[in-house]
């Protein structure tokens, strides 16, 4: 696996921490000398603009955005991949718990322990692959913020619409700082398990259901999950059909290959829903929304783009416009 970019050291704390003193006047005279040296290399600091001594830290404004995009831009009409991609920021953030502020975007996977391992996370090595070329190419851009931006590229050439993107995730430099198994949700799962995941993060329910519209593309790989097939008949169109098929259709549910509970249309034998996406027509809170989305297209691609970007700056208060 590739190095991180950079380091975080931990800063030595343990200064003064010596025998005691026995005289007064000796630690009046060292706390004295220590403020001196503290106010000294503030200044020095606010002189340097905080940079020459923060070497390491991520600097996204050293990154050419703007050719950056154009790769990605090209490289995602080509390769049919938006569908991953998608998938990949959206699990790198997904893991974010609002009470404590940990997870969210960090190019947590990146390691060959922690996160990537995590049975929600199969299949995603391909898509972490993909952009590996780019992260080469561009080594000023931290993963994080890689995979996020690659992402809303990906949106915007399937369709969708333009997710607003500002720069500055700092990747975790270890597997030491990856959450626990179990942030992501099941689709094996119904509404309240939805919710108790996306409320963890923050969102509401018309969130939920916009939010679940990514489904709209790509489908479920047998190698990587519990299902196999896609949602739509166009799941390398960002659109709304993914709404529309849950109302028209009559879902029955049956039983996955791989013994997972699925639902299944006999109008559309080579779609399929999951149990949690069946839940956005079933649920009385949901329903409303989905319908919505279904009938106003403009609506769905206004609030998703609106809860995306939410999504990708969970736990990101210091972001900043790059383009
Ligand atoms: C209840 C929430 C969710 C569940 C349970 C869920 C579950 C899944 C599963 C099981 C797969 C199939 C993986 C595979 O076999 O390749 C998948 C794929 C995908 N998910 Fe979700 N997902 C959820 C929410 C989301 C959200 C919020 C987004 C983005 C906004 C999203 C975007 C995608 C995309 C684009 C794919 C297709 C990937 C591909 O074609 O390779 N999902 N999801």
């Amino acid at each position: 696996m590739p190095k991180p970019a950079f380091d975080d050291e931990e800063e030595d704390d343990t200064y003064l921490r010596g025998g005691a003193v026995a005289a007064k006047e000796l630690l009046a005279l060292r706390v004295g000398l220590v403020l001196c040296f503290a106010v000294a290399l503030s200044a020095s600091i606010a002189v340097m603009g905080g940079r020459a001594c923060r070497a390491s830290v991520y600097d996204p404004t050293a990154v050419p955005w703007a050719e950056l995009g154009s790769d990605l831009d090209a490289f995602v009409a080509s390769c049919n991949c938006a569908p991953i991609l998608v998938r990949l920021s959206w699990h790198d953030s997904g893991t974010f718990k609002k009470e404590d502020s940990s997870g969210g975007s960090r190019g947590a996977q990146r390691f060959v322990e922690g996160e990537a391992t995590h049975g929600a996370n199969n299949g995603l090595s391909v898509a972490r692959g993909l952009l590996q070329p780019y992260k080469e190419k561009y080594p000023s851009v931290s993963y994080a913020d890689l995979w996020a931006f690659a992402a809303t590229r990906a949106i915007k050439v399937a369709g969708g619409p333009q997710v607003r993107f500002r720069a500055g995730r700092t990747d975790i430099v270890s597997a030491a700082s990856c959450v626990e198994e179990g942030r992501l949700p099941d689709g094996a799962l119904g509404a309240p398990h939805i919710r108790s995941v996306f409320h963890r993060m923050g969102f509401d329910d018309a969130e939920i259901v916009a939010l679940s519209g990514g489904h709209t593309l790509g489908g479920c790989h047998a190698d990587r999950s519990s299902w196999a097939g896609p949602w739509t008949d166009t799941p390398l169109r960002f659109d709304n059909r993914y709404f529309e098929l849950l109302l028209e259709c009559e879902w029955t549910q049956r039983t996955s290959a791989k013994g997972a509970p699925v639902w299944l249309c006999e109008q559309y034998p080579d779609l399929m829903m999951l149990p949690t996406d069946h839940a956005l027509v079933t649920d009385a809170a949901l329903r409303p929304h989905t319908e919505r989305f279904a009938s106003e297209g403009a609506a769905f691609a206004t609030e998703f783009a609106a809860a995306f970007q939410k999504l990708q700056e969970n736990g990101h208060p210091d972001l900043v416009d790059i383009l």
